[in-house]
């Protein structure tokens, strides 16, 4: 038995914890254990549940208002990790910016940022996005489709990336990628970069941005991207998303071409 004086000592040491980490307590909160609870009554993954409030909340053909949907979801009852408002930002302006005609996004998940890249994206550009499971990947398709962006202008791919990246020049004609976004699972960045490197389809000015490269973070990533000279780059930092408190950022690595 632990006496009453020792668990006392203990009490300032776990109030400093609980302070100190309350942020990582309220995403373990929303992110696992509503989830679970949510799971158990309704019997849909929490994706599903999320595209029926979009469905019933926003206007087919305009993108910004599943984005809202999404947001106030993702914000006031569920947790995903879409890459929210805020960084949303961020990817919007960099794609404005770069007018990029063939994209590559790993990482579809429920098509929220697809639908980000693809409203921002010029008259002709096409996105290729890439998402590994099949239950997200049909949620993805109807909000893509809902947000009246076409197989033209939005293909999804049903497969992990380190499959599609070798096939994209053979199986869908790509001769060069303008823009990157990666949002897949982080141990994949490192080795995904490499395979794009080794692929030739990144030229001089090709743009990649990578999300959660603070939390929950891509080390060996951003290790590869300031030893290998390969990239200009910087990290454009801001809270995770739909959550106060917890520090992320972006990494912008500008491609400089093979020297
Ligand atoms: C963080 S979510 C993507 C969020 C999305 N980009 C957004 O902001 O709306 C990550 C998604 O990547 C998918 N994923 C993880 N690793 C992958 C891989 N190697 N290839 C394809 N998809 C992958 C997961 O199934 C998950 O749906």
């Amino acid at each position: 038995m632990v006496s009453p004086a020792i668990a006392l000592a203990f009490l300032p040491l776990l109030l400093t914890m609980i302070i100190r980490y309350r942020y990582y307590f309220v995403l373990f909160y929303r992110a696992v254990l509503v989830r679970i609870v949510h799971d158990c009554r309704t019997g849909l993954s929490r994706e599903e549940r999320a595209f029926q409030h979009v469905l019933t909340h926003a206007t087919p053909g305009d993108p910004d208002s599943i984005l809202d949907a999404f947001d106030y979801w993702c914000s006031k009852v569920e947790f995903i990790s879409n890459i929210g408002p805020k960084k949303g930002i961020v990817l919007d302006r960099i794609v404005k910016e770069n007018c990029p005609l063939t994209v590559l996004e790993l990482g579809t998940h429920c098509g929220y940022s697809t639908v980000r890249i693809a409203r921002s994206l010029p008259m002709g550009a096409r996105l290729y996005s890439v998402e590994m499971d099949a239950r997200n990947a049909l949620v993805a398709e109807k909000v893509i489709r809902l947000a009246g962006f076409d197989d033209d202008t939005v293909e999804l791919i049903v497969n992990p990336s380190d499959e599609v990246i070798p096939k994209l020049r053979e199986d869908f004609g790509v001769e060069r990628l303008d823009f990157v976004f990666m949002d897949h699972w982080k141990r994949c960045y490192l080795p995904d970069l490499q395979m794009l490197e080794g692929s030739g389809l990144l030229g001089e000015g090709s743009v990649i941005l990578a999300d959660n490269v603070i939390f929950p973070g891509a080390p060996n990533f951003l290790r590869h991207v300031k030893k290998s000279g390969l990239y200009e780059y910087r990290v454009h930092r801001a809270a995770l998303e739909y959550i106060r408190g917890i520090r992320d950022g972006m990494a912008e690595l500008t491609y400089l071409g093979v020297k």
